[in-house]
């Protein structure tokens, strides 16, 4: 057997030497001084919670690869809006699951004033008007397809996928949404919806540019809760940004930015903090995240076997945004957070 004996080196300096007497450690001795020096801090007031809206009555359908999330019906989605209030949640995301009868090659139902998204808003207002609805105009919940613009010839097409996004944008906000959230990353959506929502007089309407959304494996169990998952033929990544740039990234925030966005996203959350921290720098934006399906669903998953502490990993997670610059962060753990901290 080998034995390796280490030598101390001649004249070893002292640890006070080696640091001259700076150690980090001192404010970390104790609880107290922890959270004296803490400088980022999660409150309920970053939170947004995305919520899945279906048609029926008292329907709340589990939504397997989303363990704790739920397909409502409008009024249990009520009762939850209700709820998330009394938390002191800022605001809710809607999602719709569309009968798949109601799908079509350009997403045309989208445009129906009386569709569940616009049915939701309408009823959330009503019941809880203290609450922001931020309502996506993406195509994905509404086509045969499940891509979030309008498909001729195997090609996502921009600028009819525009006007029609646009026109959508509208009938939500007349709806009574809040925040015009479109997700699909066509080219010229933010002015478009801007020239539009101001046109309409909704000039108070404000958009949260889904400025840079990537292509990315990590919307997995969304598909699931919209029903896309079985529609989709190919991928996302003529419209998404491909996920190696970052560059690119900024660009995409600047030309949003230019057009008219009112708040900037970046989706998915955990493995892009640094295009928040850019976005954040660069521009001094509303920064927000979105911690997506896949997210919420590895830290569910990973917890439910016992491998990690689930609320610990929440929480920590969430943390992360905001010292990465976010200013909020949508976020499926909304509910249990609030409360959480709310104890
Ligand atoms: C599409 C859309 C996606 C999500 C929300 N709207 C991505 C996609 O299906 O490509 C993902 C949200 C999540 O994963 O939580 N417009």
């Amino acid at each position: 057997m080998n034995k390796f004996t280490p030598t101390k080196p001649a004249g070893a300096r002292s640890v006070d030497d080696i640091t001259g007497s700076r150690r980090l450690r001192r404010m970390r001795k104790a609880d107290w001084s922890r959270r004296l020096v803490q400088e980022n801090r999660l409150t309920v007031d970053d939170l947004i919670w995305p919520i899945f809206v279906v048609d029926g009555k008292n329907v709340r359908e589990p939504i397997a690869a989303m363990p704790g999330v739920f397909r409502l019906s409008i009024d249990l989605a009520v009762k939850e809006a209700e709820r998330a209030a009394k938390l002191g949640i800022p605001a809710l995301a809607t999602f719709p699951n569309v009968d798949i009868a109601l799908r079509d090659q350009t997403g045309s139902h989208i445009l129906d004033p009386d569709n569940v998204i616009n049915r939701a808003t309408r009823a959330i207002k009503d019941a809880v008007p203290e609450i922001g609805i931020i309502t996506d105009a993406a195509l994905d919940p509404f086509t045969s397809h499940g891509h979030d613009g309008i498909l001729r010839d195997g090609i996502i097409v921009n600028d009819e996928t525009v006007e029609q996004v646009t026109a959508a944008a509208v009938i939500q906000a007349a709806a009574g949404a809040d925040i015009i959230a479109p997700s699909d990353m066509m080219d010229g959506r933010i002015g478009a919806i801007r020239d539009a929502l101001d046109a309409n007089g909704f000039q108070d309407v404000a958009i949260m540019s889904y400025a840079t959304k990537f292509a990315s494996a990590f919307y997995g169990p969304y598909r699931e809760a919209v029903g896309t998952a079985g529609l989709l033929k190919g991928d996302k990544k003529t419209y998404y940004i491909d996920h190696a740039n970052s560059d690119e990234a900024v660009r995409e925030a600047e030309q949003d930015i230019a057009e008219g966005a009112d708040m900037l996203m970046v989706k998915p959350g955990l493995p892009y903090l640094d295009i928040i921290r850019r976005l954040k720098d660069e521009f001094q934006m509303p920064t927000f995240a979105y911690q997506v399906s896949g997210e919420y669903s590895m830290i569910k998953a990973a917890a439910a076997n016992g491998w990690i502490d689930g609320e610990k990993a929440m929480l920590e997670s969430l943390l992360a945004f905001k010292r990465a610059g976010c200013d909020g962060i949508l976020t499926y753990f909304a509910p249990e957070v609030a409360t959480m901290l709310k104890e």
